[in-house]
């Protein structure tokens, strides 16, 4: 008997870098064994803020090779595209009728975007989260795993809930947040969260030259200027990250220890942290080239996940529908 139903999407923003890893994906794996899961490509999502739509296809591949070569199992998990269940526009449409404007616009995640493309406000921007209140009501899940950047959401997505169902009667589920140990990881600069569009991010496919000249430019504790300097490991991003990807705790025990005293540089450490995190994405980066010698897989594992998917939603608009008094 499993726990509940897992829901979780993320944008076809092509292969994914540790921050995806650490903050979703690894949980999207973890969560198999005791849920029901529900993991989404969400491409309408990202038509919202993506000019270069030819990208899409290239893009949604590249990250589900990542995604099974992290350890998603489509025999156990329903993986699949977006726009493929159309149901879910048409919740959408629905659940905008219960949406006071007011809490859109109030939202951090519409007042940054709003920022960063000032010049394409566009509509299916203000309502980005009412489509993945959809996505998550739609599937009746009650447990979504994101990172920390999507809480905003998904307490607005439970807002919703709570207003359909006050109006309409109790059919759509209250979804729950659940965050992993490391709900937001920083890029590169030490500063800003690790993401793609800051090019701040280490890829889990790189290769291990391609991970050694990434670190190599990370900035690690901002006092320590001087090889002599003596360092602040707890605030240190190569020390923060090195922790989670190496096989030996006292190793990192020591290198802090080393850093306090000004008996290992930077420079050391960063080698040395390059060297175990390729290391540590090795069996990552060979289940990914065997998958990548049958392209038709993914596809075909994408077709399987959109028909299943479909059963639920089918049921669940039926529902809706008639709670709304659509004929
Ligand atoms: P996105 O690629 O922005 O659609 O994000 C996909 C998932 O990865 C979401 O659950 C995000 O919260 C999570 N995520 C993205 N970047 C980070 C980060 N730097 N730290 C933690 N989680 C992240
Ligand atoms: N907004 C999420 C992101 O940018 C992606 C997303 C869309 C999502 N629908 C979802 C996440 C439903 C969780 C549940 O990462």
């Amino acid at each position: 008997m499993k726990k509940g139903r897992v829901f979780s999407g993320a944008r076809p923003t092509g292969r994914q870098h540790l921050g995806n890893y650490l903050g979703a994906i690894r949980n999207y794996v973890a969560l198999q064994q005791d849920y029901d899961c529900v993991y989404c490509v969400v491409d309408l999502h990202a038509l919202t803020t993506l000019r270069e739509t030819h990208e899409l296809r290239s893009n949604t591949y590249e990250m589900v090779l990542d995604w099974l070569a992290a350890g998603m199992d489509p025999s156990a998990s329903i993986i699949f595209v977006q726009s493929q269940v159309p149901q879910v526009t048409e919740l959408h449409t629905i659940l905008s009728m219960v949406t006071p404007m007011g809490w859109l616009m109030r939202l951090p995640t519409f007042k940054e975007k709003v920022r960063q493309q000032p010049d394409n406000v566009n509509y299916g921007l203000l309502g980005y989260p009412v489509l993945m209140a959809s996505d998550i009501a739609l599937y009746k899940a009650d447990t979504v795993p994101v990172g920390e950047d999507q809480l905003p959401h998904l307490e607005f997505a439970r807002e919703v809930v709570r207003r359909f169902n006050a109006q309409f009667g109790p059919i759509l589920i209250e979804p729950q947040a659940k965050l992993s140990e490391v709900p937001r990881v920083l890029g590169l600069d030490g500063v800003n969260k690790m993401s793609k569009s800051l090019n701040n991010h280490i890829e889990l496919a790189a290769s291990p030259e391609e991970i050694e000249r990434r670190v190599m430019t990370m900035v690690t504790d901002p006092a320590r200027r001087y090889r002599t300097d003596v360092g602040n490991p707890d605030i240190c991003n190569v020390q923060t990250l090195h922790r989670l990807f190496s096989g030996s705790p006292e190793r990192i025990e020591e290198i802090a220890h080393q850093c306090r005293h000004a008996s290992i540089g930077c420079v050391a450490h960063k080698r040395e942290f390059a060297r175990d995190l390729a290391n540590a994405l090795a069996p990552f980066r060979e289940r990914r080239a065997e998958l990548e010698r049958d392209p038709d897989k993914v596809w075909d594992i994408l077709s399987d996940g959109a028909r299943r998917a479909r059963e639920i939603a089918t049921k669940t608009i039926a529902e809706v529908r008639e709670a709304v008094g659509l004929p």
